[in-house]
């Protein structure tokens, strides 16, 4: 799947956001070794932590399939916003879990703008279950 496919995927995924407080849709994309695609959005609660962000909702929504990270080429985020959207912390730590280090991650924005760039480049100095 192309590069623009999977962004798509994520533009269509923003459009079922649950933002009600912050009317921030954000959607996310990812895309399998045998072309299976998985979506997520954000999803919002009043009790205002308990906010599930696009891109864990998208990484636990493969999962919760027995996707794994070996399986996963790559994920597209997605904000209908001018300006570029960067992953969360939380969500780069899930992703540190999740994805694998080199996976490219596609974060678009605006009118056909794109960054690309990989879990391990959206977290030097990683925490994860290597250190264990
Ligand atoms: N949000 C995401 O879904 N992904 C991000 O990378 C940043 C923030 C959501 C959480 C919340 O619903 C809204 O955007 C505003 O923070």
């Amino acid at each position: 799947m192309k590069k623009e496919q999977l962004i798509q995927k994520a533009v269509e995924a923003s459009t079922r956001s649950y933002s009600p407080y912050s009317k921030f849709p954000v959607g996310a994309a990812l895309v399998t070794k045998d072309g299976k695609v998985y979506q997520g959005c954000n999803i919002e609660n009043a009790s205002f932590g308990l906010t599930n962000c696009a891109e864990r909702s998208c990484m636990f929504n493969a999962y919760s399939d027995g996707v794994r990270k070996q399986d996963i080429v790559a994920l597209a985020l997605y904000s209908p916003k001018e300006y570029m959207v960067a992953p969360c912390g939380a969500c780069r730590q899930v992703m540190v879990e999740l994805l694998d280090e080199n996976c490219p991650i596609y974060i678009a924005y605006g009118n056909n703008q794109c960054v690309e760039t990989t879990v391990k480049e959206l977290v030097p100095y990683m925490f994860s279950s290597k250190e264990l």
